[in-house]
């Protein structure tokens, strides 16, 4: 049956079942994949388009119930927008996956009334998640779009030019001088910096391509951005590999960058001297050519840009000296933003292929369980059908569409084994972590005396902390299109390892690396989670069984219920103060599973896994007696790394505990810190920082409490001061204001980093409130967002972001902001109420049994 539409102004008549959600009508039928799946049953939001006006999830909505409605997705939207140039100019995208959904959301409530309450529209976009923590971000945007301001960046800032995206116009010349495999510029001269990092909302397409072009002298305006394939020459030096993580991005590339750069620009000059025949030092880069000082003459680079491809690479060409920057410290817009707010930017799950198909998996219930049997032959049954696939513990259907995949997939009723430990649940979990405080470890870190120290000790203090294990949750589910062919294999991913992909891709296709593609697309958030190759692997093999393109794309329950988490981890630890309220002693037990015993086996060494116990082996507390030991524990959850890894755990468990021994030896806590942190400059700079900002020590709201931690990760210090009231009814915890200082060494892009602070410090305070994988029946029982909360817009507070400047090594921004903000908040809530936090999350209902113990 043939069913009518009329999206963004145009008519549409499509075959499809009328039962198939709306959503995926527009994604897959029509090809407006601006409207992004994130959770299938209404919660999430990115989904959101309007009917006849209104602001309505598309996944909830039958296409048959859509007949005959005006409907309007993100690409329908006027570019000028007031929202979308809201959006804009408060660089409000990260990874951008969601911010559809919030776009069309914020447009469609304030068409609602002329002159809409702020309050009035925050309360409307409750609904519309966004992982990376952009909510700051949002309110500022809208605040912008209902006051109709129009300051701030410009449209003719962005380097592109007008609202075009810098991500979409590479030059289509690929021939002209590219000294390295990071820079092309061709006669019509464009300067294309190719990016070997994935753009996971970390801004690294822009901040790289800034170090790029600051370097090389080039006018911003002529700098477009492309992905890098997987490459030998694209593997991150430090590391060997393809790999985007561990808050490294800039760090490891700034040299490189700047070398090939500066070489490159003096291969220019070089070429216009010669072209002259003036000597080389008469001439000088200046943005985007080449002049001659003493004539007035001057060349583009592109007019240089043959001439400069026969000249020989300067071994060590002089770089740029402090002060000589034109970009590099400066706010520049983010080059990825237009496309993620007007609906165009490619997400793995916006592929198409010419006669693709599509697969869907039946997976294990529970960890290790074995299929007994299904029913092919009813899935074969399935209209579209084309094959039924055997992989390794599950089963992929392959279909012409989506929805017959997924029905295919239904029909297989595949009946499962119990799988590896049947009572597997959360109090078992718990109970096992506990007993394993009991087992001897292995020391991480020891020095002095701790048994002699403790003795001595005029107060011991002990506690013991537990944490649960956490999902990646980003909001564009796991996803990969392949194409195996005889000779070849291409595949488009949102990964984080194309060295993984290649290497997984190899071994599934026995392909030499030479024959394999790889197509990175933006990424709707990593956090760690596409490191792993898991998925990439299951579409190549489907691929290879049917020799078609396929693309997978897994549903928001089974990306919850298959990914690999967050270690959950128990601590304990015993703290001796002497006569004058000074730390002597610390005693850490750690246990925790090993993320590197499965990654990489070769890093755990004399059996301590260095994921388990970073922040804690590297604390920087001056204790003259520290024993750290760490207990390695088996259970059948397969972890992975997650944002912050395990500086996420061990800074709430240190920095809580920190506090809890200045409260013991009565002093103030931000004093105690200070006085532990004598000789490191760094740390006490951003704790000093973070105070003043937030008028620590000054009278706060009746009920009001503050608290402070600081945690140095990835390179980069952070102190944070949260500000909480709580509910003590009902235990709710408020968070109202988090002042973060941090400093990262030298700044880049400012504006980045604050987006980095405001994103770590929301992603940190959604696992300090609301974040648990729940198990049952030997497998994970979380499915969704009913079950599995992130944090929404009501609950972000005012955040505040200072950059300390230093000149220290560069450190890392999107990772060390998660560290310190659950140890601030759990210690702001019991200067607040008395309530010492020692596991996570702070659900209400345990913040008021602590306030009722205590
Ligand atoms: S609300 Fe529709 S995909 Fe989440
Ligand atoms: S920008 Fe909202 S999920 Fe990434």
């Amino acid at each position: 049956m043939m069913i009518s539409l009329e999206v963004n102004g145009k008519h549409y008549r499509v075959g499809v079942n009328p039962d198939v959600p709306l959503l995926w009508v527009l994604r897959e039928y029509l090809k407006l994949t601006g409207t992004k799946y994130g959770c299938g049953i209404g919660l999430c939001g990115s989904c959101t388009v309007h009917i006849d006006g209104k602001a309505l999830r598309s996944c909830q909505i039958p296409l048959g119930d859509a007949r005959g409605k005006r409907i309007t997705t993100i690409e329908g939207l006027p570019e000028d927008h007031p929202v979308k140039r809201a959006w804009i100019e408060e660089q409000v995208p990260q990874c951008g996956y969601c911010q559809p959904g919030q776009i069309m959301q914020a447009a469609a409530l304030l068409s609602e009334r002329s002159n809409p309450s702020e309050d009035w529209v925050m309360k409307g976009m409750e609904g519309v998640l966004c992982r990376c923590g952009t909510y700051p971000r949002i309110k500022s945007a809208i605040r912008r779009a209902i006051g109709g301001e129009q300051k701030g960046i410009s449209a003719s800032s962005l380097g592109a030019g007008d609202w075009g995206s810098a991500m979409e116009k590479a030059s289509p010349n690929r021939h002209g001088f590219s000294p390295n495999a990071w820079l092309l510029i061709t006669p019509d001269n464009i300067v294309t910096v190719i990016v070997g990092k994935s753009e996971m909302g970390q801004g690294v397409s822009t901040s790289l391509p800034m170090i790029v072009a600051d370097e090389i002298e080039a006018d911003w305006k002529q700098v477009r951005v492309e992905m890098a394939p997987a490459g030998e020459e694209y593997k991150d030096p430090a590391w060997g590999m393809q790999t985007t993580g561990g808050s490294t991005s800039i760090r490891h590339m700034f040299g490189p960058l700047r070398k090939a750069s500066a070489a490159a620009r003096e291969m220019l000059v070089s070429a216009a001297a010669q072209t002259w025949a003036v000597p080389v030092h008469e001439c000088e880069a200046y943005r985007g050519t080449v002049r001659h000082i003493k004539s007035g003459r001057s060349l583009t680079y592109g007019q240089l840009s043959q001439k400069a491809a026969k000249i020989p690479i300067p071994p060590n060409p002089p770089l740029k000296k402090e002060g000589q920057f034109g970009l590099i410290g400066t706010s520049m817009p983010r080059l990825d933003v237009p496309d993620k707010v007007d609906g165009s930017a490619i997400f793995g799950m916006d592929v198409f292929i010419p006669d693709m198909l599509y697969a869907a998996v039946s997976r294990p219930p529970a960890f290790g369980a074995r299929a007994i049997s299904h029913d092919r032959g009813a899935a074969e049954k399935v209209t579209g059908i084309r094959k039924v696939v055997d992989l390794n513990r599950r089963i992929a259907v392959c279909a012409d569409t989506l929805d017959a995949a997924w029905k295919g997939r239904d029909a297989l009723h595949v009946t499962w084994d119990e799988g590896a430990q049947p009572d597997l649940d959360n109090d078992n979990l718990e109970r096992i972590f506990v007993q394993h405080l009991n087992k001897r470890g292995k020391s991480a870190r020891t020095h002095g005396n701790v048994k002699r120290a403790m003795n001595h000790a005029v107060q011991k203090i002990e506690a013991t902390y537990i944490l649960p294990y956490l999902s990646h949750a980003t909001m564009e589910p796991m996803n990969c299109t392949a194409h195996v062919r005889e000779d070849t294999c291409e595949v488009w991913a949102p990964t984080q390892d194309q060295s993984g992909v290649l290497q997984t891709v190899k071994e599934v296709t026995g392909l030499k690396p030479e024959q394999i593609h790889v197509h990175t697309t933006y990424l709707g958030g990593g956090f760690g989670r596409r490191l792993e190759s898991d998925f990439v692997e299951e579409a190549v093999q489907v691929s290879k069984a049917t020799g078609k393109p396929v693309k997978l794309i897994w549903t928001r329950e089974e990306d919850m219920q298959n990914d690999f988490y967050r270690p959950a981890t128990c601590s304990k630890i015993e703290g001796g103060i002497d006569g004058n309220g000074r730390l002597v002693a610390w005693v850490h037990k750690l246990v925790a599973p090993s993320i590197f015993s499965r990654v990489y086996p070769q890093m755990v060494k004399g059996g301590i896994d260095p994921a388990a116990v970073e922040g804690a082996v590297d604390m920087k507390y001056e204790i003259p007696n520290i024993h750290l030991e760490y207990v390695k524990i088996d259970v059948p959850v397969p972890v992975g790394f997650w944002r912050s890894v395990g500086h996420s755990h061990n800074a709430f468990t240190m920095e809580s505990f920190v506090d809890e021994l200045a409260h013991a030896a009565r002093k103030d806590p931000l004093e105690f810190r200070l006085n532990l942190l004598k000789n490191h400059p760094r740390p006490r700079r951003v704790l000093e920082v973070a105070a003043e900002k937030a008028r620590w020590g000054k009278p706060l709201k009746k009920g009001h409490g503050r608290g402070i931690a600081q945690h140095f990760s990835f390179g980069s210090y952070v102190a944070l001061v949260a500000e909480v009231s709580i509910n003590e009814k009902d235990g709710t915890v408020k968070v109202h204001r988090i002042v973060c200082a941090v400093d990262c060494g030298p700044v880049i892009n400012p504006d980045t980093i604050t987006a980095q602070m405001e994103g770590g410090i929301i992603f940190g305070l959604s696992a300090a409130l609301k974040e648990r994988v729940d198990f049952a029946r030997g497998g994970v029982e979380s499915a969704n967002f009913h079950n599995y909360g992130i944090l929404s817009m009501s609950q972000t507070p005012e955040i505040e972001v200072h950059i300390v400047r230093s000149n220290a090594k560069l450190g890392g921004v999107g990772e060390p902001g998660v560290p310190p903000t659950a140890p601030s908040v759990a210690n702001a809530v019991f200067a607040a109420a008395g309530a010492r936090v020692r596991r996570l999350p702070m659900k209400p209902e345990t913040v008021v049994g602590i306030i009722k113990k205590e």
